[in-house]
């Protein structure tokens, strides 16, 4: 399977198009990418998934716009003309004397500009393909060359008679005030945990006091409030949430005084913070001191890199190793996850 859509929605609502993608007849995998309203559908090719999206528009209430991806390369100036060139060479005799328009959406921070692009793209065909006799035109054009840009990748295509971009007017009309009647759907972080309640409910039950260190914005502590009776949420960052049981410490994990700003049994500890993985496992274990005995905690283990995460994980399990009250409980992959991360669940004998 390759890239062959890239699909928007209202930002916020990518699970419910996930869902909606999911059950359209045709074999395919969706991907999350970091960009709201984003998501990129793999399948085996662009042209047998739009056809079914539109037989199935429907029951796409959350598809805004559907756009068919051709090739997949590296966001590097040389990698995108290589990709026109074969694209162009492949369908050279149907675009034979017409004219063509060069489209860039560009999603990420690059040193250059869509525009930038455009024009050199435009460029590089008319240098190459004189044997096609092409002109451009920005508006009445028979063809488009479209690229986006999604920070290190860049997918091209070319639209031509109805393989084009799809687009739904109808539910951007639709979704377009849905937040005022919808709890605002989840995050990243909040799928997170949302996965973590759907596998491991028993973790869950009976909470009266969880310590969420890394808490900002608050996916986390949003969900665990509903469950827990109160939320220390420890982040020198803002919280975006708001409920009467989330406690905002607002300082560095290290710095809390636990005598001073909590002081009562943990139940549950969950941390999230983007640190390196040695000092992030051992302000889990600094809580961990006053976790109940039965206590889980859910830490989130982020490798440095890729390359290093069988090694990051290997120097936790060694630290955890020296606390003989912690046992390993289960380490999971969880959907929402990076890839650099893993979810491991503790718990204190
Ligand atoms: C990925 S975010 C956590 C997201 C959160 N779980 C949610 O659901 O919204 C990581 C957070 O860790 C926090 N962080 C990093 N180092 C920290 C520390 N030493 N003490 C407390 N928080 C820290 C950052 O400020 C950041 O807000």
């Amino acid at each position: 399977m390759k890239p062959v859509a890239l699909t928007t929605t209202k930002p916020g609502f990518e699970p419910q198009l996930r869902e909606e993608l999911n059950k359209i007849p045709i074999k395919k995998k969706i991907l999350w990418t970091p960009f709201r309203g984003i998501l990129i559908v793999l399948s085996s090719n662009p042209y047998d998934f739009l056809e079914v999206v539109k037989e199935n528009k429907s029951n796409l209430k959350f598809l805004f716009r559907l756009i068919p991806l051709e090739i997949e390369c590296q966001t590097d100036i040389d990698e995108i003309k290589k990709a026109v060139l074969s694209l162009i060479n492949e369908k050279k005799e149907k675009l034979k004397n017409k004219s063509f328009v060069v489209r860039c959406n560009r999603r990420g921070s690059h040193k250059f500009t869509s525009e930038d692009i455009e024009r050199v793209i435009g460029r590089y065909i008319l240098d190459n393909f004189k044997d096609l006799n092409l002109k451009v035109d920005l508006k009445n054009w028979d063809f488009k060359i479209n690229i986006e840009i999604l920070q290190n990748k860049s997918y091209i295509s070319i639209f031509y008679n109805n393989f084009n971009e799809f687009v739904i007017e109808e539910n951007i009309r639709n979704l377009k005030n849905l937040k005022r009647y919808v709890e605002r759907p989840l995050n990243r972080s909040e799928r997170k945990m949302q996965e973590l309640m759907e596998k491991f409910p028993f973790i869950f039950e009976n909470l009266n006091c969880v310590v969420d260190i890394g808490s900002a914005p608050g996916g986390w502590a949003k969900m665990l409030s509903k469950k827990a009776k109160k939320v220390y949420a420890i982040d020198t960052g803002e919280l975006k949430v708001k409920a009467k049981n989330i406690i905002h410490i607002k300082k560095r994990a290290e710095d809390v005084d636990f005598e001073k700003d909590i002081d009562e049994e943990i139940d549950l500890i969950t941390n999230d913070t983007n640190l390196y993985p040695d000092e992030s496992i051992f302000l889990t274990l600094k809580f961990a001191k006053y976790l109940k005995s039965g206590g889980y905690i859910i830490h989130t283990l982020k490798a440095r890199n890729l390359e290093t995460k069988k090694e990051d994980l290997n120097q936790v399990l060694k630290i955890l190793d020296q606390y003989k009250n912690i046992e390993l409980f289960k380490i999971i992959n969880l959907k929402a996850n990076t890839k650099n991360e893993l979810t491991l669940i503790l718990k204190k004998l």
